[in-house]
């Protein structure tokens, strides 16, 4: 069945209150709800409570306290007819957490019980109306076995505990702020604590706690530090102040997907919880601090103002991504964030926008909600808030949030609820701006620069294109800043901002004896994809020169990307090549030598644009070009740049350990360094990379240097993995980066590796962290998934048939990549239709499955 948004009903009846009564066990849990039930004056009318179940069977029914009978069941719903005005209906229902693998609703991992709710997953736990729009004062009672389960918590405040008999416990609960049942949550089990507190700008005194098995404890001062950070940077940049006086927060390693914002409790994965120097990478470092802020952060956009419905997913979920990117970049370099930020908007998102799963930001239909928790309606939705504060400034955005708390506070509210209070707050008119909610598809913007006299015109245009559902678009603001760069001063008189918000639109400058060089989407101010071919010695000079962080990035990427995808497209001749060549090989060895770069941003400059990037710039691309033209310069520079590079890797190699940015940045380009010089000299690359190994004193240069290894056709190769493995023999974290970097390389047997791998002891089915390890790291490796011979898709549609039964949440997100074969050349695409067929044959597919494979095919 298809929902459609447009089909928005308020519900008939409220829940100002539930009970929650859990007795707790592995194997069984019995849950008794008890639900207040008040006519809602702004509904239809209706006498039957609809209480939505996944399977789950009601056990008893009673109404006012009084056993009904009179109930129905509409497919996995529970109907109850009510007459009056206001109810106490009560349910009783039974589970099993073990049995439960798909990890939504009430579920078992290490022993220790937890819940996941959003979307959908309450519903798997008790019936009730599972609708954002419905918010509830929950009080929760849990009883259970105390040695099991020695440390019980749900939302808000713990307000009684005791004993029971046969050796169990019980603990209630009170969350005071009303909620939707998505926010719902409840722990049990062996768990120690970090604690903390945070006295708030009010004055609250604030319990924290980060809770984890015994043994983690060690590695949860980072993810802390990162919550106090979180706690504070919210209430300066934002004005938004914690609302209780407890926080918890509880790692688990059983988890679909990042982490969950419950109120005060939230869950997370472990990867986005524990770290040190010994197991984590800096990278892992800034993932944890990242998701540590966008957690809490969604405590105000969230939870305080939720969802009306599924649909306004972007509402809570973009803007707290902004807020997450901001309070990052605040944290530590805000141009390497901005740069990171829109490589994985390229790289996650673009092709998202251009393919058969194309959304807009606030979706109009779905068949299954999980399926768009997506880089769309995540990042995309962040870009469009950015830009809002990109037109109104920053002063005036913070005065349009907080009109939007203030105005929705205690709400389910809607996109459009947010866009009227930043127009109201922050005084624009976002009346067209409004398209960039309800369009899908990444804006092409073809740029000219013409230059007459002393006039200089630039000439934009733009073009929506098409994606399913929506073949005719309408153009949307698009705002850009620019700056001219005055070609013998090297400098700019100032930036603009420029909106376009028509087809075409000229902008005029004066003062420029000859043609300026233009450096346009400064700081990536608009998410759009921008066609504007240009002389290599412009792109050179901004790649040396830009003060836009940003922009001097899209220059390198620029330099590269051109001559790459002309070599892909057979549009370099001998001298073409050679002239493209030198460009990329002198602005390589500048950003190598330039001693005015911090080396976390000469990392960025060095990092090659993703073959997926670049396919994203062909109508039809043939991924075995890409590969092959892409490691081509990356060998030629590193025998070009080899002398610069290797003495970056021994300046790099003796810096000491630190976690200041310096020290980081040395660690970033020793890799980096590392890479190409392996491209260039294999021998000297894995002799090098040896050593980094085992001088390694942080899981940045171990992984670093194993990853370099791992590509390698050496005997080193082989004596590294199998130290490393044995080294960090019961990490599961570290051992997920075992089998994900061996998934990763570009092996030329690289498909034999991840054959041997899913059937080596570690890995498992049931746990998506291991699953992802392998088969994300395959399916985003285009050795292993685009092999001539169709074998990795074979290997990711078997997964997708394997896993689905098993947890189809995690078994959707491999569909997509299959998804592109309409964009990549026809033999290839051919084998992957026949795999994406394949899995539609199944008969027995999960809902999200069978969405994703369904529109796939088209
Ligand atoms: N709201 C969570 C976050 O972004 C994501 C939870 C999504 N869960 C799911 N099963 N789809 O922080
Ligand atoms: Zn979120």
């Amino acid at each position: 069945p298809v929902i459609h948004r447009e089909d928005y009903l308020p519900p008939a009846w409220l829940i100002p209150q539930v009970l929650l009564d859990f007795r707790l066990g592995v194997d069984a849990t019995h849950v008794v709800s008890t639900l207040s039930v008040t006519r809602n004056p702004e509904g239809n009318g209706t006498s039957t409570l609809r209480l939505n179940g996944d399977q789950i069977a009601p056990l008893a029914v009673r109404v006012d306290g009084r056993e009904v009978n009179d109930w129905r069941l509409d497919g996995p719903d529970l109907l109850v007819e009510l007459t009056g005005e206001a109810h106490s209906v009560e349910v009783e229902t039974a589970v099993n957490p073990a049995a439960n693998s798909q990890l939504m609703g009430l579920y078992a991992s290490n022993g220790m019980l937890c819940t996941q709710c959003e979307a959908e997953g309450f519903r798997r736990i008790t019936f009730f109306p599972d609708r954002p729009d419905v918010l509830s004062t929950y009080s929760v009672k849990m009883r259970g076995d105390k040695a099991q389960f020695p440390v019980l918590l749900a939302n808000g405040n713990c307000t009684a505990t005791g004993e029971g008999e046969d050796g169990t416990h019980w603990a209630e609960w009170h969350d005071p702020w009303p909620k939707p049942s998505y926010l719902f949550a409840l722990v049990a089990g062996d768990l120690v604590a970090n604690h903390d507190t945070f006295t708030t700008m009010g004055g609250r005194k604030v319990d924290l706690n980060i809770w984890v098995r015994p043994g983690d404890e060690d590695r949860t001062q980072h993810a802390m530090d990162s919550l106090i950070n979180s706690m504070k940077w919210d209430e300066e940049a934002f004005g938004r102040e914690y609302d209780l006086d407890l926080f918890n927060i509880v790692a688990v390693s059983d988890f679909n997907m990042g982490a969950m914002e419950n109120k005060g409790l939230n869950v997370f994965n472990t990867r986005y919880v524990l770290a040190d120097p010994e197991t984590a990478t800096d990278a892992d470092y800034d993932a944890v601090e990242g998701v540590i802020g966008h957690e809490y952060f969604h405590n105000w956009s969230g939870n305080r103002v939720t969802c009306r419905d599924w649909f306004q997913l972007s509402l809570k979920e973009g803007f707290t991504v902004l807020r997450d990117q901001m309070f990052s970049a605040d944290m530590g370099s805000a141009a390497v964030k901005r740069i990171e930020d829109v490589r994985v908007l390229r790289i996650a998102q673009f092709p998202e926008d251009s393919g058969p799963l194309a959304h807009p930001i606030r979706p109009d239909s779905y068949q299954e909600i999980s399926n768009f928790y997506t880089a769309t309606v995540y990042n995309k939705g962040a870009e469009v808030i950015r830009m809002m504060r990109t037109m109104a400034g920053p002063e005036r955005f913070r005065a349009g949030t907080d009109l939007y708390f203030a105005r929705h506070d205690g709400e389910a509210a809607t996109c459009e609820d947010f866009v009227k209070a930043i127009e109201d707050g922050a005084g624009l008119d976002l009346t067209q701006f409004r398209l960039w909610y309800s369009q899908a598809g990444t804006p092409q913007l073809t740029v000219e620069l013409d230059h007459d006299g002393a006039r200089t015109t630039l000439t934009l245009t733009q073009a929506v294109p098409a994606t399913p559902g929506q073949p005719e678009k309408q153009p949307v603001p698009i705002p850009l800043r620019i700056a001219l760069y005055d070609r013998d001063t090297g400098a700019h008189s100032g930036e603009q901002l420029v909106v376009l918000d028509k087809d075409t639109g000229s902008f005029t400058f004066d003062g420029f004896a000859k043609p300026p060089v233009l450096s346009i989407n400064r700081g990536f101010s608009a998410p759009v994809a921008i066609d504007f071919a240009r002389a290599n010695e412009d792109l050179v000079f901004l790649a040396a020169h830009d003060d836009d962080p940003f922009a001097r990035y899209e220059a390198m990427q620029g330099l590269v990307v051109q001559y790459l995808v002309a070599g892909v497209s057979g549009r370099l001749d001998d001298a073409a090549r050679t002239e493209g060549r030198a460009a990329i090989g002198a602005a390589f060895a500048a950003v190598i030598d330039d001693p005015e770069l911090d080396d976390l941003m000469r990392g960025e400059l060095m990092i090659l644009p993703a073959e997926t990037y670049l396919a994203e710039q062909l109508l039809v691309a043939d991924p075995g070009a890409i590969h092959a033209e892409r490691e081509a310069l990356k060998a030629w520079l590193g025998s070009e740049c080899g002398e610069g590079l290797k003495a970056l890797h021994d300046r790099a190699a003796a810096v000491p350990y630190g976690r200041d940015a310096a020290a980081r940045g040395a660690r970033k380009i020793k890799t980096q360094a590392l890479t190409l010089i392996a491209a260039g000299d294999p021998a000297e690359g894995a002799r090098r990379a040896l050593a980094q190994y085992r001088a390694a004193d942080t899981m940045t240069d171990r992984q670093g240097a194993l990853m370099v290894l791992a590509s390698l056709d050496a005997p080193e190769r082989a004596e590294a993995l199998a130290d490393f493995h044995q080294r960090y023999t019961g990490n599961a974290l570290v051992i997920d980066k075992w089998f994900s970097l061996q998934g990763s390389a570009f092996h030329p047997e690289v498909l034999e590796h991840i054959k041997a791998l899913a059937g080596h002891g570690d890995f498992t089915m049931t746990n998506p962290n291991r699953v992802r390890a392998l088969y994300m790291a395959a399916a985003s490796n285009p050795v292993a998934f685009h092999d001539e011979g169709g074998e990795g898709y074979r290997m990711i549609g078997e997964l997708i048939r394997k896993l689905d039964p098993v947890n189809p949440q995690t078994a959707a997100r491999f569909v997509p990549v299959l998804g592109r074969w309409r964009r990549i050349e026809p033999v290839r695409a051919a084998l992957m239709r026949a795999e994406l067929e394949r899995i539609a044959a199944v008969p027995t597919l999960s809902r999200d499955v069978r969405e994703q494979v369904t529109k796939s095919l088209g």
